[in-house]
């Protein structure tokens, strides 16, 4: 072999090895360095619904979104659809003055009343730490879902999503009793 091939060889071999190299690094790269994609986002797109803080009816908020006031929907409410949506109370709930504890204690003097409103009507456990008084909106929050206003509650019923019927019937069960609180 002449002095230049090898000079060549060595230069070849030289391109070869770095080439190698070059491809091993490559390869071991990438198995170190596997690009592993998150799972999620790092923006959760926002639910633009529940996060609204207008108005727009208690119908399309979560039950986990704040509970929309009532004293500015009581302006708007009628007497006569809550009296008809109180019908959903009266398997329950006595309405007239001096009536019967039912299932659930009679509501006459409820609203603006003290929590726990009727001495003699065995309330539930959930109910023993309720000390305030039924405002209208106290009322407003535990009428949109009892169970999560008071946990373990015995009154089982879901519940009135939409905010307006909640004041609609808040407007009536104040007729239900004598001295109701002024409206807000
Ligand atoms: C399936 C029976 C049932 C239905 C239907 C029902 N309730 Fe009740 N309600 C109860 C029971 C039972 C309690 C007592 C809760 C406890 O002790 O855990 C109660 C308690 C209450 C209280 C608290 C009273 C107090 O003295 O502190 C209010 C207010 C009330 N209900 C309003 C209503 C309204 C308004 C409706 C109709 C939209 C309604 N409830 C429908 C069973 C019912």
């Amino acid at each position: 072999m002449s002095r230049s091939s090898f000079e060549t060889n060595k230069v070849i071999a030289a391109v070869l090895v770095t080439l190698l190299l070059g491809h091993l690094a490559g390869l071991l790269s990438d198995a170190l360095i596997h690009p592993v994609m998150p799972e999620k986002h790092a923006y959760a797109p926002v639910d633009v619904a529940a996060v609204s803080t207008s108005g727009g009816g208690g119908e399309s908020a979560s039950a986990e979104a704040a509970i929309e006031p009532i004293a500015p929907l009581l302006s708007l409410a009628s007497v006569e659809r809550g009296q008809a949506i109180a019908k959903k109370c009266t398997a329950c709930h006595s309405l007239v003055k001096d009536g019967p504890n039912m299932v659930g204690p009679r509501m006459w003097g409820v609203v603006g009343g003290h929590q726990r409103h009727i001495a003699d009507y065995a309330y539930s456990k959930a109910f023993q730490g309720l000390t305030g008084e039924w405002s209208y909106e106290e009322l407003n929050k535990f009428l949109v879902k009892p169970a999560k206003y008071a946990p373990g509650t015995k009154m089982s019923f879901a519940g009135i999503k939409s905010a307006q019927e909640r004041a609609d019937l808040i407007l009536y069960l104040r007729t239900l009793g004598d001295s109701p609180p002024p409206l807000p």
